[in-house]
């Protein structure tokens, strides 16, 4: 197959209207957060187990068609003795990657941050397409303030951002290009809207430079949404007509699937906004789906609480909100559904 025809397979089996991805690859340190909220110790064999755990819950498939994995995680292997990257290829699921190193402080600016991770990219591809990975993530952050995002903090993140797009695309590899303007601040939702704009509209400047195939991309945005302590919250509706104004003014049509992050939203809020945004917009360009984190699995790390006699409910908990957020896919989600 050449690269060309391993991106198409992989985005059509991605970009499948009311189903999502599951992003379950928190670095070492995020992960030992979420579970320290639990009273458990991120030692291997627990994030093994958590994980296995999600990956195995019955039916994932009919709601989730690609998980996003730490690189610990690619090689784990399960209580059946075969990888997990496996065990979701055998659910249906594509096996993902998360290819960026972290965070740095971008010099030059006020604690603004740059992602890393291009140096040698090419060679862990390689590496992660032989132990089954078909996509990518790589994550980068805005700060909203008055005077932030910089426009250095802008440039620098899209640029790396469509550096490692066109990278993932040259090894068939399928890039989640995932800029984030983070909720954080007392911000007012058009100001997150300003901002996601520029942020959208730089990115995809920089994606066109590097000659990135927009055909072959999954873009993870945030939503736009109110900052978390501002006073007035916009309500879900508002949400999802902003959001969609600012999706319909920078996101070019060739791009297959728009699968957002949740950022710190509860699972409930998560999912009624990209219900209302395929309500009120059934036909979009793109689709509108999910790549959520927290959204997806804050209810189902708490089911469980790291004891083994609760694996079933950790999995029931992770089922119900990608069943539900799948409803919100297409538009047919309802709070009484919860
Ligand atoms: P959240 O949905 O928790 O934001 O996580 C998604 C993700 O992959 C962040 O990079």
């Amino acid at each position: 197959m050449s690269m060309t025809q391993l991106l198409d397979a992989t985005i059509r089996q991605i970009a499948v209207p009311g189903k999502g991805i599951l992003a379950a690859d928190e670095s070492g340190q995020t992960i030992a957060k979420r579970f320290a909220t639990i009273q458990v110790e991120s030692t291997e064999n627990n994030r093994r187990i958590y994980r296995e755990m999600l990956f195995t819950a019955p039916q994932l498939s009919d709601y989730v068609n690609g998980v996003i994995l730490y690189e610990e995680t690619l090689g784990q292997k399960a209580s059946n003795g075969s990888t997990l990257a496996n065990v979701l290829e055998k659910q249906g699921i594509i096996p993902g990657i998360k290819v960026d190193k972290g965070l740095v402080d971008l010099v030059g600016t006020d604690r603004e941050k740059v992602t890393q991770g291009l140096d040698g990219l090419s060679d862990r591809l390689v590496t992660y397409k032989e132990m089954g990975a078909r996509f990518a993530k790589w994550r980068a952050v805005f700060d909203i303030t008055d005077v932030k995002p910089s426009c250095l903090a802008m440039e620098t993140n899209a640029h790396n951002l469509a550096r490692y797009a066109a990278i993932c695309q040259a090894h068939g590899i399928v890039p989640i290009v995932e800029p984030e303007v983070l909720m954080d601040g007392d911000h007012t939702i058009e100001r997150c809207a300003e901002v996601t704009e520029k942020v959208l509209h730089t990115v995809f400047r920089h994606l066109y430079l590097n000659k990135v195939s927009l055909e072959h991309i999954i873009l993870k945005p945030s939503m736009v949404i109110s900052g978390s302590t501002c006073k007035q919250q916009a309500s879900s509706e508002q949400v999802a007509r902003e959001t969609v104004r600012v999706l319909l003014r920078t996101v070019p049509a060739a791009v297959p699937t728009i699968n957002f992050l949740s950022g710190g939203q509860s699972a409930e809020f998560a999912t009624e906004n990209l219900h209302w945004m395929n309500k009120l917009h059934p036909n979009l360009p793109w689709l509108l789906s999910f790549s959520y984190g927290r959204a997806l699995q804050a209810p189902s790390l708490d089911a469980w609480h790291g004891k083994d006699s609760q694996l079933v409910q950790g999995q029931e908990a992770l089922l119900k909100r990608a069943r539900l957020n799948a409803a919100a896919c297409v538009g047919e989600y309802n709070s009484t559904m919860e």
